[in-house]
């Protein structure tokens, strides 16, 4: 058997991106694994966003090495924004690298793994029952578990066309380019036909999209898809508020399997920030755009990112920020000490020192977690409808699972066992008590479908089979190499 393993950094493109991956190695033949030890072939899929990903991205490559060490017959190849950035000095700094992939040669990297996979006698049909079957290995902040075929990302656009003063994106990824409507929704029928339970179209500013041969919009694209036979629930990221139109706020509150949950990216509650940011947008026209959307989708989350110590980022700002955000009360936010990139204005300007960086961080994320609190408390004593994640990863007896608007819930899993949640992975759960982080409760029964009835779970039994052979991949994969 041949394996691979899968570790992505960074955001939902680069989910996406290895789910492809994942699905040429399947193809291949090849079958996943959590466990790096045991892959023949090793793909980091890397992100260059802000210096830190960077940083440990090489930092994983070097600690691959060992892997070669053991057997040299192991290829590790690195993909991504990170390949792209650096792609003439990559092979040079690592030349233990098997393979660096740009952000558009993915389709080169699965002809590269046809090419490398040993023959083994094992048939293909195996392989792509396997595709549905095995988790899509990886670590850290990628797609990681058994319930993985659960969730697909299927990409509507690639590339951002804006060019923010602090982003490295439209650099590394190019300009936007959107890809046809039926292409689409047939990937979407692939995922549907697969047991997919939650679709999320993904692009760096989905609501821009464009249909390249006849010009239908984000919303039209959400009613198409929102009508293929078999969809459970769909849900988006990322928007732009620049392009969140009345038509699609209204189409939004529409759509009764979507997610009631938008991520919509603030970066800064001070207009002299935002202009230099070139967000295009300024603070009293991102406050309409919400206020069309509370208006058209009552009681959604609504989530955001935002980036502190930008180049000329006074305490006035700051405090704009901070006041703006106690005043949409975010149900979750993304927050950023600004990471200078190379090749983009905002690195050339003055920068602000990294300790008052750092402390507006933490003056932020106090604020911000009083909202999240409060989001989540409003959970307590209720019972809610969540999409298995897989095993906690603090205690592996529980599990881990998201609601529709994304909150992450842990109960102990008692006596499920990993092959009733595959065809009924939405627990109901009870919470008992909300954290920042999220809720804990009680398991009261699984679904098949978000909208089905749930069957009743025992909760006398205390027999923890849940995720078995997982659970062997993952703590030998923890250790170290
Ligand atoms: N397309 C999204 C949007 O509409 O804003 C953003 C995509 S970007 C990959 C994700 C987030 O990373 C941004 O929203 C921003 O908050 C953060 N980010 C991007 N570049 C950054 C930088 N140089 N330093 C700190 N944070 C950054
Ligand atoms: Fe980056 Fe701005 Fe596009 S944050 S991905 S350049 S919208």
């Amino acid at each position: 058997m041949a394996y691979i393993y899968i570790e992505t950094f960074g955001c939902q493109m680069n989910e996406a991106d290895s789910q492809y991956i994942a699905d040429r190695a399947a193809a291949s033949g090849y079958a996943m694994t959590a466990n790096a030890a045991e892959a023949s072939v090793v793909v980091l899929n890397t992100c260059t966003v802000r210096e830190g990903a960077e940083r440990r991205a090489y930092g994983r490559m070097a600690h691959f090495k060992a892997l070669k060490r053991a057997d040299p017959s192991v290829k590790l190849v690195v993909c991504g924004c990170l390949a792209e950035q650096d792609r003439d000095t990559m092979q040079a700094a690592a030349p233990h690298l098997d393979g660096v992939f740009g952000t558009r040669e993915l389709a080169r990297l699965g002809d590269a793994l046809a090419a490398w996979r040993p023959s083994f006698d094992d048939d293909h049909s195996l392989a792509d029952e396997r595709l549905l079957l095995e988790p899509l290995g990886g670590h850290a902040d990628c797609v990681g578990d058994p319930y993985a075929h659960v969730r697909t990302f299927v990409t509507v656009q690639r590339g951002c066309s804006y060019y923010c003063s602090f982003c490295i994106v439209p650099h590394v990824r190019g300009r936007f380019d959107n890809r046809p409507m039926d292409d689409i929704l047939a990937e979407c029928r692939v995922a549907l036909a697969r047991g997919g339970r939650e679709l999320t179209l993904v692009g760096q500013t989905v609501n821009a999209y464009k249909e390249p041969a006849n010009g239908a919009d984000f919303a039209d694209l959400l009613e198409a898809v929102h009508a293929l036979d078999g969809l459970d629930r769909l849900t988006f990221l990322t928007s732009h508020p620049k392009d969140y139109t009345p038509k699609l706020a209204a189409t939004m509150g529409s759509l009764p399997s979507l997610n009631p949950r938008f991520h919509l990216p603030v970066q800064s509650g001070s207009d002299p920030i935002l202009r230099r940011m070139n967000r295009k947008y300024t603070v009293a026209q991102y406050r309409e755009k919400i206020a069309a959307f509370r208006a058209h989708c009552p009681g959604w989350a609504l989530t955001t990112d935002l980036i502190v110590g930008f180049p000329g980022e006074t305490e006035a700002d700051f405090e704009a920020t901070l006041a703006f955000c106690d005043e949409i009360g975010f149900a979750q936010a993304f927050m950023f000490v600004y990471s200078p990139r190379r090749g983009t204005p905002a690195a050339h300007w003055e920068q602000i020192p990294p300790e008052i960086g750092g402390e507006r961080l933490r003056r932020l994320a106090a604020t911000i977690d009083r909202g999240v609190r409060a989001w989540h408390e409003r959970k307590r004593g209720r019972i809610v409808r969540a999409l298995v994640a897989g095993p906690s990863r603090k205690d592996r007896s529980k599990l881990a699972a998201k609601t529709i608007d994304n909150v992450t819930v842990v109960a102990p899993a008692g006596s499920l066992r990993e092959s009733e949640l595959r065809t009924r992975p939405w627990l109901d759960v009870r919470v008992d008590d909300a954290f920042t982080w999220g809720c804990v409760g009680t398991i009261l029964g699984i679904a098949e479908r978000y909208d089905g009835v749930a069957h009743p779970v025992d909760a006398r039994s205390t027999i923890d089979l849940i995720s078995s052979r997982f659970h062997e991949r993952q703590t030998a994969d923890a250790a170290p190499a």
